[in-house]
Parts: structure tokens; C-alpha cells; sequence
């Protein structure tokens, strides 16, 4: 429902970030205690990573945590959401605590409280401990009980200071891109039943986290989801062509994981999508009541990462996807596409499906080729403008009361990009990984201008 006077662009509260991953950036991949994940394994196993290069140091956050912190100040982000290493804190997965694991996170949320950083914390990007995928991973349905435990370990030590969660870290990539394509950790190619099952098995954790997180934290608590996928965005804004775009973007036409509806309907409206148990038929695993009010855990916000976009218009057959011509403003990565409404799109539509919960931009971000320049300092103004523009559709999408209630900014500093290695980088700051050496890029500074003006000097 819109409300009657028109919102402003940002709201007051609104969580101005950036974000992160465990395993993109701490690197210390078996010191003090840590097991090892399905990531490093993959990694270590050579061949499937671009150069064959890995996380074993990264950007060295682990030992640089302080740095990092201050450097997260000198933007002014008022909010950095990072991810724990479940093998970091439970080696095994399950079972032993390592207790010098779980104390590098109790510092890290202390040192970003003490500088006024609010730290929204995601429980799973990507890393499963090694030992836990040995034992059937998320095919096992066990896997429900052990994300839950590793939940509760988690929220007994920083229950009490995080209020922002994130479960999972887009489900479609690390089920679809790791267990069907063998593209990503662990590497499989399982059948599409079994990813099916598995997918159910992850949602299901989802549901046992959030449980856990509302059981054992203390205060009120924010919790969230962070699912990405195809925005899709009328070609021209007429009524058919919403139409047509808002159901291209929900309708499951393929057996893949790039279905969207598929992860977002049980988990914000309680059942799969209709279509999908139709196409999906004998591929479906046994799934229950029970099973359906685990997922659909009620939850405080809906977090999207946006990296792509396709246009679509309606005709007398159906929607009409558009393929973007050659030359079209891009990402060093090709699926990373200039479509700044798309945040707006995707917030009009989800507010329509899914209902009143504000959206929070989990992640959006634009890959390039940076370097430090001659003056010392490292020039990207393609960031700032991809930036600026994706922050308008930001800005409009509040104004016609589609809230959207945080951007987090895609990345820190530039960091490990899965298979991609380290070839794109997504950092508001640089780093040299021969040397640890951060700069500032100047889109860090001009993102700390934004910040300080609460959106003012970009909302038009
Ligand atoms: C997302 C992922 C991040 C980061 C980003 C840029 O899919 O959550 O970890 O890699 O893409 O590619």
C-alpha cells in the first residue's frame, strides 16, 4: 500500500554499507584452529579457479581486521555486513568450538561497534566446513540440524550485541553454480532431483536458523535472506509491459536454479510456486507441512543482491525477454549490466508478491580493472556513476513507497571473486595483494559524501 505523502528518498535510519565475505577476504585459511571449507578444498585442488589462485591469504583480514575497521570509518559507512567462517568457528562443522575462531569475531563486532558501524552479519556465504560435506553436505538432511547448531554457537556469543542477520547468502548460487554446474565448491553435477532435495534441505536451515537466532538473542532482532537473480525491467514503461515484466520474473519456465520464486515463495509466502511444482513434478523431493512452516519462519526484511538486469516487453505470446546488444555499459564481468531501475523493479515487484517488509540491497557493485594511478591515487569514476544511478532507483523506489531500508555496497575492498580469482575488482578500496596495501579509491571518498548527506546530494 502507498502511503499518502511522499516518502523521502532515504529514510533517517536508512543502513548506508558495504559487504563482505569470510572467505573473500580473511584468507588465515587453517591458522588457529580453522578446518578447512569445501572452498578451500576446491581451490587447493587446482584447476578450476582462474590462475589457479585461492583464499589461503586474500586481503589478510583476519590480521588486519583493525585496519579494515578504520578504513570502513574514513567512508562513514554507517553499517558492514561480513560473513563468518563456520569452519573458522566449528572446524568440523559440528561439535568442538574453536574458541580462537569465534573470538576473532567477538573482536571484530566489537571494534566496528566501538567506531559506530552497525554490523549486519551473514551466517553462510558459501564456506561449509570440508568435514560436513564429507558427511552428504546439504544433500543430508541432517544438514538442517547442523546449521542450527552452528546457529546457536554463533548466536550465544554475539546474541547479544549483532541484531542484523542474514542466514543464507543466495541460495541459487551456492546449490545451482556448486552442486549442479561443478562451477563453484564443492564442484558437483548432480542430477536435478537430487538438487532439488538439497535445495530443500537449505531452505529448511534457513527456517531452523532463524528459530535459533530469535531463541538465543537478546533485544530485538532484524532478520533476513538474501536472495539474488534476474531483475527483469519493462523495456518501456507501460501497464503491459510491468505486467509482463513482473511475471517473466517470477514464472518458472526451466529446470535450473535461476528461478527466483522457487526460494522467495516458501520462504515469504509458505509454499512453492505452483508452476514450478508442475514442471519440477518427478523431480520433487517428499516435501510436508512441517517441512513448509520451518522455512516460512516470519522474517523482518527481504535482502536482494542485484548484479543483473534484462528488459522485457509484453506481446500477444507472452513476455518478450531482450538480449542487450554489444557495447551495452557493462561490468568487467559481462554479467554484471548497467540497469540502474532494476532496484527499483525489483522492490515495486517483491513489495507486490511478498508484501510490506522493506527490501535491503544485501549487495550491488560493479567489477573493473583499477589500479593505483601516478598522483598516488586510484580513479574509477565508472564505479561512482554505476553507483549514483543504481542509488536513484533507490531513492525512487522510497519516494512511490516501495521501501528499500539499506544499500550495502558490493565490495569493502576488492577481494577473492570465486572462480573468477582475482581478476575483477569490486572494492571501494584497492588492494595490492603482492603488498596488503589499501587505498581508498575515490569512489570510497565520494560514497563518503553520500553517506554524510544522508542521499540528499544524489536523489535529484
Ligand atoms: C555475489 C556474491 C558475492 C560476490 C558478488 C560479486 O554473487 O554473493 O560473494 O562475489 O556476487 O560477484
Amino acid at each position: 500500500m502507498k502511503p499518502h505523502s511522499t516518502p523521502p528518498p532515504f529514510p533517517e535510519n536508512f543502513a548506508w554499507g558495504a559487504a563482505t565475505a569470510a572467505y573473500q577476504i580473511e584468507g588465515a585459511w587453517n591458522e588457529d584452529g580453522k578446518g578447512p571449507s569445501v572452498w578451500d578444498d576446491m581451490c587447493h585442488r587446482g584447476g578450476k579457479i582462474k590462475s589457479d589462485s585461492n583464499g589461503d591469504i586474500s586481503c589478510d583480514h583476519y590480521h588486519r581486521w583493525a585496519e579494515d575497521v578504520e578504513l570502513m570509518k574514513a567512508i562513514g559507512l554507517g553499517a558492514y555486513r561480513l560473513s563468518l567462517s563456520w569452519p573458522r568457528i566449528l572446524p568440523v562443522g559440528t561439535g568442538a568450538i574453536n574458541a580462537a575462531g569465534l573470538d576473532f569475531y567477538d573482536r571484530l563486532i566489537d571494534g566496528l561497534l566501538a567506531a559506530d558501524i552497525v554490523p549486519w552479519v551473514t551466517l553462510f556465504h558459501w564456506d561449509m566446513p570440508l568435514a560436513l560435506y564429507h558427511k552428504g553436505g546439504w544433500q543430508s538432511r541432517e544438514s538442517v540440524e547442523w546449521f542450527g547448531e552452528y546457529t546457536r554457537v554463533v548466536a550465544q556469543k554475539l546474541g547479544d550485541r549483532v541484531k542484523h542477520w542474514i542466514t543464507l547468502n543466495e541460495p541459487p548460487c551456492f546449490t545451482g553454480i556448486g552442486h549442479l554446474d561443478g562451477i563453484q565448491a564443492p564442484g558437483d553435477k548432480l542430477s536435478f532431483a537430487n538438487f532439488l532435495r538439497l535445495s530443500h534441505h537449505v531452505l529448511m536451515a534457513h527456517g531452523r536458523a532463524v528459530q535459533v537466532l530469535r531463541d538465543e538473542c537478546s533485544g530485538e532482532v532484524l532478520i533476513g535472506f538474501a536472495i539474488t537473480g534476474n531483475a527483469r525491467i519493462p523495456d518501456t514503461v507501460t501497464a503491459e509491459n510491468i505486467e509482463a515484466a513482473k511475471s517473466h520474473m517470477f514464472r518458472i519456465r526451466r529446470k535450473s536454479q535461476w528461478n527466483i520464486s522457487w526460494w522467495m515463495d516458501p520462504v515469504y509466502l509458505g509454499h512453492y510456486p505452483a508452476d514450478g511444482l508442475e514442471l519440477f513434478g518427478g523431480d520433487l523431493p517428499e516435501i510436508t507441512e512441517e517441512d513448509m512452516k520451518l522455512i516460512s519462519q516470519p522474517l523482518d526484511f527481504m535482502g536482494y543482491n542485484g548484479y543483473t538486469a534484462d528488459r522485457v516487453v509484453a506481446s500477444p505470446e507472452g513476455p518478450v525477454e531482450l538480449k542487450h546488444k554489444d557495447g551495452h555499459a557493462q561490468g568487467f564481468l559481462d554479467w554484471v549490466r548497467m540497469e540502474p531501475d532494476a532496484l527499483y523493479w525489483v522492490s515495486r515487484f517483491f513489495h507486490d508478491r511478498y508484501g510490506d517488509l522493506p527490501l535491503v540491497v544485501t549487495e550491488n557493485g560493479l567489477p573493473s580493472i583499477d589500479w593505483v594511478s601516478l598522483d598516488g591515487r586510484v580513479h574509477d569514476p565508472q564505479r561512482i556513476d554505476y553507483t549514483a544511478r543504481y542509488l536513484q532507483g533507490i531513492a525512487k523506489a522510497n519516494r512511490e513507497g516501495y521501501a528499500i531500508s539499506g544499500y550495502f555496497h558490493w565490495s569493502l575492498m576488492d577481494n577473492f571473486e570465486w572462480a573468477e580469482g582475482y581478476h575483477a575488482r569490486f572494492g571501494l578500496i584497492h588492494v595490492d595483494f603482492q603488498t596488503q596495501r589499501r587505498t581508498l579509491k575515490d569512489s570510497a571518498h565520494w560514497y563518503r559524501d553520500i553517506i554524510e548527506a544522508n542521499g540528499w546530494n544524489i536523489a535529484g
